[in-house]
């Protein structure tokens, strides 16, 4: 209830910042964890390159995906609920996220993989080990993004609000200082 009431209070900040929301993002029905039929794994000769998967409970590709590169998916910043923001693909069992901005880097985004054993985590806005991460929650998590506290790329307000803000932080400071 709690959070429900809160994320009202970020639709209100978003307007505030004219963030682009787009009401019709929950149409977006991925096919979730289809990674299993992943490209299969390079052949590398150099040693060094080589990771060691021994360290990572779960079998490598079968508990977690091992993509060299994002697939190609039908992951597109068009059905994102929120502008700029960072978003797990789920197609790729959430190795890959994307960062969506205002379209100038493309549909799909700028794309980046977690390092093998990891997934993007959707709550946490960052890399995780794959059994912390749920990613068949990610989708219904990608509202996250209208959290300010949450989405690294969210663009703070020019006006009074930070002022206050920073007022109030400082005041903590103090506090606990004392
Ligand atoms: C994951 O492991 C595979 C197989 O060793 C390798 O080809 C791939 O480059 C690795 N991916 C990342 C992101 O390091």
């Amino acid at each position: 209830m709690h959070f429900i009431v809160s994320l009202v209070g970020f639709s209100l900040v978003v307007a505030i910042t004219g963030i682009t929301i787009n009401a019709g993002y929950d149409n977006y029905n991925a096919p979730y964890n289809t990674y299993l039929v992943a490209e299969p794994a390079h052949k590398r000769e150099d040693k060094k390159d080589k990771q060691d998967f021994s360290k990572i409970p779960g079998i490598p590709g079968h508990d977690y995906p091992i993509y060299h590169t994002v697939p190609e998916t039908s992951f597109s910043c068009k059905h994102v609920p929120a502008l700029p923001g960072m978003y797990a693909n789920v197609e790729t069992g959430c190795q890959a996220y994307h960062v969506c901005y205002d379209g100038r880097e493309g549909e799909q985004g700028s794309k980046f993989l977690c390092t093998n054993g990891t997934l993007f985590s959707q709550k946490e806005f960052t890399c995780d080990w794959w059994y912390n991460v749920d990613c068949k929650e990610a989708l219904g998590l990608y509202s996250l993004n209208l959290d300010p506290k949450k989405n690294p790329y969210f663009q703070k307000p020019k006006d009074g609000v930070k002022h206050e803000l920073a007022d109030a932080d400082v005041e903590q400071y103090i506090k606990i200082l004392i």
